[in-house]
Formats: structure tokens, C-alpha cells, sequence
């Protein structure tokens, strides 16, 4: 059952790995070590937490070069808050950001790798799927 809402803040940089990490887990995402999750957050562009009187019930990050290239990352809504806008506002958030941080005044491109049957979600945003997104996993 959705929960109706009152007012989404997004505050920027304040997501501990701990919530990180199960914000991830709560949504389908690996689990992740700790301190590999605040290395994440530190190495990151900006991230944001998405607060429901004050309760974190999502995120997003940008992780990227900071001028050309911008990766939305770990666009995450805790399922029982999902489908009410707060994705949305968590990408627009960041596209926004975008736009103030790009230093060309020009063009920049936000790029990401879409979840499985999620493509429709970024398409509402804007974004366009591409054929040739690709990943590597390595062992580490
Ligand atoms: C994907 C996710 C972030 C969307 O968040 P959300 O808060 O439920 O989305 P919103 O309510 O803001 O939806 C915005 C619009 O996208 C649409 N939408 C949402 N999920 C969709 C999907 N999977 N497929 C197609 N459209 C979708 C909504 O219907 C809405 O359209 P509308 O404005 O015309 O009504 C959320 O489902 C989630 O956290 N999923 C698990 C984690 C995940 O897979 N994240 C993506 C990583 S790439």
C-alpha cells in the first residue's frame, strides 16, 4: 500500500553508506561493503536523499567527470513510496544540477544505465534509450 505524501525534500550530500547500502539492498541492488559504499559516496559527484517529514525514502547520485560526462547512478525509492512522483523529482533534481555545475554554458551529457523494465521510468524524464549502454564486472 502506497503512502500518501506530504512534502519530498531533497537534500544534497547527506547519505551515510549505512543508508546507502540499504536503501541498495531494499530495492534489488547487491549488497555492498562498507567501506566500499563511503568510498563510492566520497568519490561521487553529489548524491541526494530524498526526505519524507524528515525519513529518507530515496536517493539518487551523479557520478561522472563533473564538466562533459555526468552518470545518474543509484536512482533508488524505497517500494513503499514508489510511484508518487518522488523519482521524478530526484532525477530532475540532479538534471538540474547539472545544468548549474556544467562548466560549458553549452551541452553536457548525462548518460546511465537503465535497470531492467525501468526504461520507461528514464524516457518520462527525457532520456533516451541507447542500444549500446555496456558494463563489466570485475573481480576484485
Ligand atoms: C525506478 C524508480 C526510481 C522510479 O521511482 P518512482 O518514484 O516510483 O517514479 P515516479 O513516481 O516519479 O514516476 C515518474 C513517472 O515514471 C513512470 N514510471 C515509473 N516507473 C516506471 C517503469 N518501471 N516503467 C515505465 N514508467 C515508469 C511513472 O508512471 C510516472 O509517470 P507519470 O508522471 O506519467 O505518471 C523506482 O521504481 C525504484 O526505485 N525502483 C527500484 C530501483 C531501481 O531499479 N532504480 C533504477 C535504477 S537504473
Amino acid at each position: 500500500m502506497n503512502i500518501i505524501l506530504d512534502e519530498i525534500e531533497i537534500v544534497e550530500n547527506v547519505l551515510t553508506p549505512e543508508d546507502f547500502v540499504r536503501l541498495r539492498t531494499a530495492t534489488g541492488f547487491t549488497d555492498i561493503p562498507l567501506p566500499h559504499a563511503t568510498r563510492a559516496l566520497k568519490n561521487g559527484l553529489v548524491n541526494v536523499s530524498a526526505l519524507c517529514d524528515g525519513e529518507l525514502v530515496g536517493m539518487g547520485r551523479l557520478v561522472g567527470d563533473g564538466a562533459m560526462y555526468w552518470y545518474l547512478q543509484e536512482i533508488i525509492v524505497l517500494p513503499e513510496y514508489q510511484g508518487q512522483g518522488i523519482g521524478r523529482k530526484i532525477v530532475n533534481y540532479l538534471v538540474e544540477y547539472v545544468i548549474l555545475h556544467s562548466s560549458t554554458g553549452k551541452f553536457t551529457t548525462i548518460g546511465g544505465v537503465s535497470a531492467k523494465g525501468k526504461e520507461g521510468f528514464y524516457q518520462k524524464m527525457g532520456f533516451e534509450i541507447i542500444p549500446n549502454g555496456i558494463k563489466k564486472m570485475v573481480e576484485i
